[in-house]
């Protein structure tokens, strides 16, 4: 028995949203959680009491990355992936920290190749073709088979001059979930790094990069982390962390024997920093993540330890597996791969017919008097997708009874 099943009402009570709303979206954007709309608040408040002085002054800083919450959420994001703390920092969105790692921590040479897959999300592989234009980098594309990216498809595109392999852990609009450590066995055995864009992944799974050996692995809150909009995590694996001398210098993480020395009378703005960053994942911070989302993530990585992500996953597998078959049962042809190993709760399907996949999306938004709209996606990339529902651990049987009983209305 999950211990969640039972206290399933009160997890509920947290996404106030929940009451007037059947959420099946949080592969889109999550409704807030109580839990970090106290915390974002919690950040004003602190903002209120005056505390605006930087150091030297002997305060609390307020800078949200020299607050302690910075640091708890690196030590929780940490807990959460089984990684060390000095291999993660705090990071606002992908196709931020995407843009940092492609164009400033890899030296790229022609004739280089990066492996992608016809399923990526467009946010990295819309920077290298920047990459591939600067540099005659070339781009190969590893086409899906009925949704899902078979190993050995992968294996064959990787070749000695593969500098990077970037896949979705899981594939937004088809719900096909990466083996990420055989991937990354067979991207290392070709001397090839691998990027992880778990954003539809994270949250939702138990994700565990010591064993997977990712080399990064980059999210954000605002959807299956069932966080805020603003925040997330960024994973440097240390063996690659020591081999890259990235083109990015902030100097708020500038390794100053003594710490900033704007006090010192001697400070000089060339001498007093002529030191290399510090040697941790924060030499790549973006200091992008800001006081609410800092303060709202701390509490949202709480909020997952208290329920436990083996736990979470288990209710969104469970939930993806009856979707599946309730949907399979009215005729809806599901495109998420059906081998639960293979995919979590993300899942698409369709009706057979794009207008006919249209009609019923409109109708979730107006299902009729007295009923609560039913939210999910219309999604479809490469040739895949249209209809995508999210099951995550807060949804029951109930809210995809009422989905299917809509769409079998409508068949
Ligand atoms: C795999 C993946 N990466 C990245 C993103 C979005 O990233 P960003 O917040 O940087 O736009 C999405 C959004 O759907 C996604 O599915």
């Amino acid at each position: 028995m999950n211990p969640l099943d039972s206290h399933i009402d009160d997890i509920r009570a947290q996404f106030k949203m929940l009451d007037h709303w059947v959420y099946l979206n949080a592969g889109d954007i999550m409704v807030p959680g109580n839990y970090w709309l106290d915390a974002a608040r919690d950040y004003y408040r602190f903002q209120e009491c005056g505390r605006m002085e930087d150091i030297p002054t002997a305060d609390a800083a307020t800078h949200p990355f020299l607050t302690p919450a910075w640091q708890e959420c690196i030590e929780r994001g940490a807990r959460l992936i089984n990684a060390q703390p000095d291999e993660v920092t705090n990071m606002y969105r992908p196709a931020i920290t995407a843009n940092l790692i492609l164009y400033n921590m890899f030296e790229w040479h022609d004739g280089d190749n990066v492996v992608i897959t016809d399923l990526s999300y467009p946010a990295i592989p819309y920077i290298l073709q920047d990459i591939a234009r600067r540099h005659g980098v070339e781009i190969r594309v590893v086409r899906h088979v009925e949704g899902e990216v078979p190993l050995e498809k992968m294996e064959s595109a990787i070749d000695g001059r593969t500098r990077l392999v970037a896949v979705d852990r899981t594939a937004a609009f088809s719900g096909f979930t990466f083996d990420m450590k055989s991937l990354c066995r067979l991207a290392h055995d070709q001397g090839a790094v691998v990027l992880d864009d778990a954003m539809q992944a994270l949250g939702a799974i138990d994700i565990d990069v010591a064993d997977d050996e990712v080399d990064l692995l980059i999210s954000g809150s605002y959807k299956w982390q069932c966080g805020p909009e603003g925040a997330g995590l960024f994973y440097i694996r240390r063996a690659f962390m020591d081999t890259v001398d990235a083109r990015f210098r902030n100097y708020i993480w500038a390794d100053v024997p003594g710490g900033i020395p704007f006090a010192d009378p001697h400070h000089d703005n060339l001498a007093s920093w002529d030191h290399p960053p510090v040697n941790n994942a924060n030499r790549f911070s973006q200091d992008t993540v800001i006081g609410p989302s800092l303060f709202g993530w701390n509490a949202t990585l709480k909020f997952y330890e208290r329920h436990g992500i083996g736990n979470i996953e288990e209710r969104v597998r469970r939930l993806g597996t009856y979707a599946t078959e309730r949907l399979q049962d009215i005729g809806c042809t599901v495109t998420s791969p059906l081998d639960p190993e293979r995919r979590h709760g993300l899942i698409t399907y369709t009706n057979g017919d794009y207008d006919r996949d249209l009609e019923f999306f409109r109708r979730c938004a107006a299902p009729g008097r007295c009923k609560k709209p039913i939210r999910i996606s219309m999604r479809a990339l490469g040739g895949v997708g249209n209809l995508r529902v999210c099951t995550h651990f807060f949804n029951t049987e109930e809210d995809i009874d009422t989905l299917v009983d809509l769409q079998a209305s409508m068949r």
